[in-house]
């Protein structure tokens, strides 16, 4: 039932910091990330693994993007991550050593579970789900796997779904990096341990994140904008919004701005900018000074320390500090709560939004 909830996906937006812990728990030691969590030959598997294929579709496929910066940088693997319904037509040549890794709240996506049958015949070392449903036919069908442990999903856009992949995916990465004898990374341990709090700071934003959706109810368009592991935010910040409320919305890499997107920059168009303290937060405030200068208005997700001042075209929103490895999964969040509202003002159907089924079980 919702509860006090006026829909399943704020009620499932909320749940978040709860089924975080939950995903945790039972994961992780001083020592790190217990690798048979993947499974009793999750550590024989990540031990000799050389790279990794990533294959999902929607939301799911965004967390894929986002672990591909995180293997890269914290376990030194190489990842490709593609939609399932691409890579299942394609010739597609595999390394030796691949591991072949799909990520899915229901388990049931045919595109995904068809991807997976594929790839069982392309010499792959092994396959592992990130997976939502116990039983489902991907978890079922894969050699290794992992629940993320979010708990029935009932509004169609995806929310805690996400938000424990990412989860799971942090747990996978640094599995991997420990299988692989790299030293453990006590910082985001510790972090990890203290995202439900973080979630639960984030989550007391609400109303100010309803006013910020006010301004958007009458707009026709609008541009999300991230860089680096906060591009596949921005990616499923402008998803959440295209579903729920109808608006059009894009995602870029804020360094593509002047490569086109730029145009389309005036008053008529919100841009929405993940913006955490990270390496690239020099480059995209410079980004972000193109769209004030055409005129964009701007709405910032930042913390304190990255300093944007608050202009009448400039809305901040302040966000608590976070480990830069796990910023991704933070900035979900307000994103999420800012569709939500503004699908509510527009008076859509949120949890049931038109054309969209919640497993989509044919191709
Ligand atoms: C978006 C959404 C979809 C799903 C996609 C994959 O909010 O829910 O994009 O993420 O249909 O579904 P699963 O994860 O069940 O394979």
């Amino acid at each position: 039932s919702k509860g006090d909830y006026r829909h399943y996906m704020l009620k499932e937006i909320f749940e978040q910091p709860e089924v975080i812990a939950a995903a945790l728990e039972g994961r992780l030691s001083d020592e790190g990330v217990l690798v048979e969590s993947f499974g009793p030959e999750a550590v024989a598997h990540f031990q000799t693994l050389k790279q990794i294929h990533i294959v999902a579709c929607g939301t799911s496929y965004h967390a894929g993007l986002v672990a591909r910066y995180w293997l890269e940088r914290y376990a030194g693997v190489p990842v490709q991550v593609e939609v399932a319904s691409e890579y299942r037509y394609r010739q597609v040549v595999v390394p030796e050593g691949t591991l072949f890794v799909t990520l899915s709240q229901s388990g049931e996506t045919a595109d995904t579970l068809a991807a997976l049958r594929f790839a069982k015949a392309r010499g792959y070392v092994g396959s592992l789900a990130i997976c939502n449903v116990p039983g489902s036919s991907l978890v079922r069908e894969s050699d290794l796997c992992l629940m993320t442990r979010a708990g029935p999903e009932i509004g169609v856009a995806s929310t805690k779904a996400f938000t424990t992949q990412l989860v799971a995916l942090m747990l996978l990465t640094l599995a991997i990096a420990r299988a692989q004898g790299g030293k453990v990374d006590r910082e985001i341990i510790t972090a990890l341990r203290g995202l439900p709090k973080l979630c639960q700071e984030v989550l007391a934003l609400d109303s100010a994140i309803e006013n910020l959706a006010q301004s958007f109810a009458e707009k026709h368009h609008a541009l999300f904008l991230g860089r680096g592991a906060h591009f596949p935010i921005a990616l499923e910040g402008a998803l959440k919004l295209k579903e729920i409320s109808y608006i059009h919305a894009e995602a870029y890499p804020a360094g593509e701005l002047k490569h086109g997107p730029l145009a389309l920059v005036d008053s008529e168009m919100p841009v929405i900018a993940v913006a955490p303290n990270d390496d690239l937060l020099e480059k995209l405030k410079s980004n972000l000074q193109e769209v004030r200068a055409r005129g964009g208005l701007l709405y910032v997700f930042a913390d304190e320390s990255v300093g944007i001042a608050e202009e009448p075209e400039v809305q901040v929103l302040t966000l608590p500090y976070v480990h830069e490895a796990l910023a991704p999964l933070l900035y979900t969040l307000p994103l999420q709560l800012l569709s939500y509202h503004v699908a509510v003002l527009k008076g859509t159907d949120v949890d049931q939004p038109r054309n969209l089924a919640k497993s989509v079980t044919v191709e």
